[in-house]
């Protein structure tokens, strides 16, 4: 089976994990010489992004940060830019997932300038987007999509070309109830709409993965929607076993 875009699996590990337990899951990735169809992504809490990069040096699997900082440099106490993640070797950079939304107050706005600031350093932007269990339940889904998704349509192309978005309902995150494969399809379709509207063949390339509590028995029937192209899992990347065994679940 051939695929007009590749996928991703994607592990974020939050702030989970110590020093022994990261070599370790580090360690059984690296063992695994993981071969599938899936590009293997890992975001690793920002201070073991060396250790990352030694461990994985030499295979093809990458690696992002958590975050970034919406500034280039300067008196932000606290804040990692953008190049000093390009100094590590990162790929990707996660931005505006909900946990940072919601406990960090990030906005839309904020989102973009550090999708402006991770693709000026030569990072790829991996946004994410997604509604609270009570703006579904107030039908409000797709207007919530829209609004997050604004103002990522009108970056410039060259960000867009590379932009990955994870779909992530609030609800599902960490709850052990993940969307059914109808419910995710059905926002997928409507976020590739959405950016097909602004541009066809952006949208044709764009990769849009589902996270919310995927784990290796959900996850083949998630990733085998049509407009699901991997997946950001939360616990379930704190295994090496369960994780690969997510990404094999890619029909090859
Ligand atoms: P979960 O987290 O897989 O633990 O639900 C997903 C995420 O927050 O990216």
């Amino acid at each position: 089976m051939s695929h007009i875009r590749q996928p991703i699996i994607a592990g974020n590990w939050k702030m989970n994990g110590d020093l022994a337990s990261t070599t370790k899951l580090l360690d059984e990735i690296r063992a695994s010489q993981y071969q599938g169809v899936a590009e293997l992504v890992v975001f690793p809490p920002y201070v073991y992004l060396p250790l990352v990069q030694s461990k994985l040096a030499g295979t093809n699997i990458r690696y992002g940060s958590q975050d970034v900082s919406r500034h280039e440099t300067g008196a932000y106490t606290g804040e990692i830019a953008a190049t000093m993640l390009k100094d590590f070797a990162c790929h990707y950079a996660l931005i505006g997932h909900s946990e940072r939304r919601q406990y960090h107050a990030e906005t839309d706005a904020l989102v973009i300038d550090k999708c402006h600031a991770a693709h000026q350093a030569g990072l790829v932007p991996m946004v994410c987007v997604g509604e609270t269990l009570a703006e579904r339940e107030k039908q409000q889904t797709e207007q919530v999509i829209q609004q997050q998704l604004a103002g990522l349509l009108a970056l410039d192309h060259a960000i867009l070309n590379q932009l990955v978005i994870a779909y992530e309902p609030v609800w599902a995150i960490g709850t052990g109830l993940s969307a059914s494969p109808e419910q995710a399809q059905t926002v997928h379709a409507f976020i590739r709409s959405q950016v097909a509207n602004h541009n066809e063949n952006i949208a044709k390339s764009m990769r849009i993965l589902y996270g919310g509590s995927l784990k290796p028995d959900n996850a083949s029937d998630l990733l085998v929607m049509p407009d699901i192209d991997g997946g950001l899992i939360g616990g379930a990347s704190l295994k090496a076993q369960s994780f690969l065994e997510i990404a094999k679940s890619w029909p090859n």
